[in-house]
């Protein structure tokens, strides 16, 4: 098995070059090199999205990937952010305030058993980031799952479908 060298943005940080076999995945990467446990392997097929991160475009999109079937090297250049990136942290690195949707996701009880919760956290994270630059009526917005109560909000405006920051609405 051959390695090449890997480069990207995490959490703000550059990470790299470091030289890792060509098909390790992105979840191996994130635990074994950066010890960056809070991706989750889950169902390990692409199904439960329990792994997935936030990959930010260069045109200011953000998207979604599931890094248990996705390989490290995809992630080439990218800026990406895991589960360990949204809080706030102070110098010790204890986190001091989480960001808004993991307080929404604690607010609203939708941790459950808080397995799948970082992946859960990070696509809600896509969709509110989706929403807010391109807003739809709430009452649109499918809120049949935990997730989705989790980001929509009961007291916010019909014309709003975010709370992620509610300032917006
Ligand atoms: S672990 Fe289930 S989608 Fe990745």
């Amino acid at each position: 098995m051959a390695n090449r060298p890997l480069q990207l943005t995490l959490n703000g940080q550059t990470v790299g070059p470091v030289d890792i076999p060509d098909d390790l995945p992105m979840i191996d990467y994130l635990h074994e090199y950066k010890n960056l446990t809070g991706s989750r392997l889950g169902c390990g097929q692409g199904i439960c999205h329990a792994c997935v991160v936030i990959v930010d475009n260069p045109d200011g999109t953000s998207e979604e990937v599931r890094t248990c079937i996705t390989g490290a090297h995809y992630f080439e250049g990218k800026k990406v952010r895991t589960i360990e990136g949204h809080a706030t942290r102070d110098e010790q690195g204890k986190v001091t305030e989480l960001n808004p949707i993991q307080q929404r996701f604690v607010d609203e009880f939708a941790f459950q058993c808080s397995y799948c919760a970082p992946g859960f956290v990070n696509a809600a994270t896509v969709l509110v980031e989706k929403l807010q630059r391109h807003p739809i009526v709430k009452s649109q917005l499918e809120k049949s799952s935990r997730i989705a109560s989790a980001i929509t909000s009961a007291d916010a405006p019909d014309t709003c479908a975010t709370t992620a920051p509610r300032a917006m609405c």
